[in-house]
């Protein structure tokens, strides 16, 4: 993991930024005619003109529709074609449709027959080994998103410890999971912007805290009614923010002194190496969860516990687990999404897939900190094994909150589609670059000298 800044930054000319909106969005717009149509036409029927509303999020006005992928090029209905840094936000983590895993669906949806039977299937007993080794929890279940498997993690934590209440991040996000949309306020915390529906204040689920403080952890852990912390090692859902060095031992002191259980979310983690930050830093939660990516772009989602809570849970006569209890899906499990799994963990998210897939990511963030360097913009960028992402703020951001204060929609506007207008996708939502097994230097460096033409041209 790694980070940088600048002394003596210079400022942005925003009236020089927003003439540069206006010429790339006219670009972008001229580029894509046909994604403009198909948006514009097809959208009728569904919510928010798009399959689904995130789909939104991209610069420009209209999403690119998507003709084809694969590894770490994607091309769009009219014919561009783009190095994909965005990976669908870590779910194409793999690459898109890397060939062990079109093999073994082919074999398991075409050819065996039975994608989901609610019997299971032999590959179940090989990914839940390979996840005991990654990421250290020794019993395994499996969900369709990661969402779903914090929501049955948190069902089990409370379950386990009789206690009412989780503990999250503030600015965290670990799917649509009701209980973690509430923020850290100087006033106290609050439900977050925009919370959709939510079933009850968000307050009287969870207690919020900010990354890095050790003080406001132990005060609201004090309390004595948190069942478990829910948390990403590293935040990546507001920029990267590293843990500050011995944060995540003392995350796990207090948790077992104060006897609530300890969560690590690796779903976007997991960029830190074959076993995610867990692994990586020889951390011990008592659950981890996971989804996205370890299915090679088939649904899936993981969670895993202890030994000891395993067969606490399973023992527990008033926990219903089989039928109607709350923890379960009809299609988790099922053989394609485990099939998919098997093959994306034995051969392509390899250990040595991950040592060159960081090495790249070493790359690009050099390349990114020279550029921010030379031109002196008061931006920083933060690496976590295979994903980096820069942030527009002079100095590496400790907190959610912190991080959040930093936004500047403006300048994600600007590069987002001067990258894009170059062929190069970055992740809507932020500045966050992915690196897959199929990623190569030459695709790096076509970032790098987008990157460098498009601040040249703010600078002046
Ligand atoms: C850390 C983390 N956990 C969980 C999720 C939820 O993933 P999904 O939307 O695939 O359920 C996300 C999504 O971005 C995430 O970033």
């Amino acid at each position: 993991m790694s980070s940088a800044q600048v002394a003596d930054p210079i400022e942005i000319d925003r009236a020089r930024l927003a003439a540069l909106i206006e010429r790339e969005g006219a670009t972008y717009r001229d580029r894509h005619p046909k994604s403009r149509a198909a948006f514009e036409q097809g959208g009728a029927h569904l919510l928010g003109g798009v399959p689904m509303t995130w789909m939104r999020m991209w610069a420009g006005g209209f999403p690119l529709y998507q003709d084809r992928a694969h590894g770490a090029e994607l091309v769009d209905l009219d014919g561009n074609r783009f190095v994909d840094f965005c990976l669908g936000d870590t779910g194409a983590m793999a690459g898109h449709s890397p060939e062990a895993a079109v093999a073994a669906v082919t074999r398991r949806y075409a050819e065996a027959g039975g994608a989901t039977t609610m019997l299971p299937t032999e590959d179940a007993s090989w990914v839940a080994a390979d996840l005991v080794r990654r990421f250290g929890p020794t019993h395994w279940s499996f969900t369709l998103s990661a969402t779903d498997a914090n929501r049955w993690a948190i069902r089990l934590a409370r379950q386990l410890t009789g206690r009412p209440k989780i503990l999250v991040y503030s600015y965290c996000y670990h799917g649509s999971v009701d209980e973690t949309f509430v923020v850290a306020t100087p006033d106290g915390p609050r439900s977050r912007e925009g919370n959709v529906g939510a079933p009850v204040d968000p307050r009287e689920t969870t207690r919020v805290v900010e990354f890095n403080d050790f003080g406001a952890l132990e005060r609201e852990l004090g309390a004595g009614d948190v069942a478990a912390v829910l948390m990403e090692p590293a935040l990546t859902n507001i920029g990267i923010v590293l843990p500050d060095p011995g944060y995540l031992d003392a995350v796990r002191s207090l948790t077992t002194e104060h006897g609530c259980l300890l969560i690590n979310d690796e779903t976007h983690t997991f960029s830190a190496g074959p076993g995610g930050c867990t692994m990586a830093w020889r951390l011990s939660p008592d659950l981890v969860t996971i989804g996205k990516s370890i299915g090679g772009g088939i649904p899936i989602g993981a969670y895993g516990l202890s030994a000891e809570l395993a067969e606490r849970i399973v023992d527990d006569k008033e926990a219903e687990l089989v039928d109607t209890g709350g923890i379960g899906g009809t299609l988790a499990g099922n053989a394609l999404s485990i099939a998919a799994t098997r093959a994306t963990l034995e051969h392509v998210l390899t250990d040595a897939a991950f040592e060159r897939m960081i090495g790249l990511a070493d790359r690009f963030t050099a390349g990114v900190r020279n550029i921010i360097e030379t031109r002196r913009l008061p931006w920083t960028i933060t690496q976590l094994g295979a994903r980096t992402e820069y942030r527009f703020c002079p100095q590496p951001p400790r907190s959610g909150g912190g991080s959040a204060a930093a936004a500047d929609p403006e300048l994600d506007e600007y590069l987002h589609l001067y990258t894009a207008n170059r062929g190069v996708l970055m992740t809507p939502f932020h500045n966050m670059a992915l690196m897959c097994p199929a990623t190569t230097e030459a695709h790096v460096d076509t970032h790098t000298e987008g990157f460098a033409a498009a601040t040249d041209e703010l600078v002046g």
